[in-house]
This record gives structure tokens, sequence and C-alpha cells, in this order.
């Protein structure tokens, strides 16, 4: 099930990132997965402003994902599926809900930022309707993601920007 986080989850959604970081070391992408998950303080305003979604099962909160809007569009800024909850499609349904969201709000895109070649990042996120974002249709804050990503060393593996039609309003 997916709803909108509450402040009680907010705690637990560091662990979930860390876990969900630690296949990345198997492909020996160690600096990715000791990336610093966000603090409660940095997830905060996204609660407040109804941003911030997580998916349960049975009760438990297994994942999340938390959005925001970049060059006036929506953006997925992190989607985490604790792995023992992984391929149930929770990660798709949190994008799904994102989507929605970019939709209530007339968006034109969401988009995102990923591994090109890391099998569960970009061949997932095609395979979900994103594309390439066009790199003169890269906008200034979302280039300025882009560097930002790149001076914390994580562009060491080949990063690109995609992005989606949100989807129809429900
Ligand atoms: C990306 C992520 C959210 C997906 O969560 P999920 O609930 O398992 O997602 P789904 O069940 O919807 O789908 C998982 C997909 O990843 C693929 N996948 C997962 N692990 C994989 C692996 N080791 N090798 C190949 N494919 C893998 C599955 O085949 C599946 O794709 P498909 O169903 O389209 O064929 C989760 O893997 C995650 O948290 N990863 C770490 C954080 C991350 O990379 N976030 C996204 C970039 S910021």
């Amino acid at each position: 099930m997916i709803r909108c986080a509450t402040a009680a989850d907010l705690t637990l959604l560091p662990a979930i990132e860390v876990a969900a970081g630690a296949p990345f070391r198997e492909l020996g992408m160690t600096l990715v997965a000791d990336d610093a998950p966000p603090t409660v303080a940095e997830l905060e305003p996204a609660l407040r402003d109804g941003r911030l979604w997580v998916a349960t099962v049975e009760g438990a909160v297994a994942g999340y994902a938390v959005a925001d809007v970049v060059d006036g569009t929506a953006h997925l800024e992190q989607v985490s599926v604790d792995p023992r909850w992984a391929g149930r499609r929770l990660g798709a349904e949190l994008i799904e809900e994102v989507a929605r969201w970019a939709a209530v709000r007339g968006d034109r895109w969401l988009t995102l930022t990923t591994y090109a070649e890391v099998p569960w990042n970009g061949p997932y996120y095609r395979r979900l309707g994103f594309e390439p974002i066009p790199d003169a249709e890269v906008g200034p804050q979302l280039r300025a993601i882009r560097a930002g990503e790149a001076a914390r060393g994580l562009d060491a593996w080949p990063r690109l920007a995609l992005r989606r039609p949100p989807a129809a309003v429900r």
C-alpha cells in the first residue's frame, strides 16, 4: 500500500535508504552504498509539503519516495525500497504515486537522475517510461543537481537525467 508519510515514519526512512544502498556494494560502487542517507530534519520539509510517500507491507514501512520541484516541474529526488521487500512492485507503485502528484500539479514532466547502467536504475526507469532528457533541455536547477552529484564523486559511473510525462489524473 502507498500512503503519504506521517511524522512517525520519518525516523524509519534513513535506515531504509542505507539498506537499499547495500546492493551497490556488490557492483563495486562502495561510494554510492556509503552515501549518507537524508536526516530526519532534511526530510521534514517534504513531509510538511506533502511530497513524501511510504510503501507499507502489512503495516510495516518497506520503502519511500521523496519528490521536489526542479525547474518548475516534478522531480523524483529519491526512491528506496528495503531489499527485504524488493521485487514486489513497491518501487513502481511509489513512482506512480509521484507521477500522480505531478499530474495533479499540472506538470509537464517528472524528472530524475540515476545511474545509466545499474540494472535497477537506468534500465528499470526506462521500462517505467522514462527517457533521457536532451542536453539542451536540461534546466539550470537540474544542471546544478548534476554538478552537485559530480562534486560528491557520484559520477565515477555513468549517470544521466531522465524524464517522463506524469500519469493521467485518476
Ligand atoms: C530501485 C528500487 C526502488 C526498486 O524497488 P522495488 O520495489 O524492488 O521495485 P520493483 O519491484 O518495482 O522492480 C524492481 C526492478 O529492479 C530489477 N532489479 C532489482 N534488482 C536487480 C538486480 N540485482 N539485477 C537486475 N535487476 C534488478 C527487477 O528486475 C525489477 O525490474 P522489472 O520488474 O521492471 O523487470 C530499489 O531497487 C532500490 O531501493 N534501490 C536502491 C536505491 C536506488 O537505486 N534508487 C533509485 C535511484 S535514486
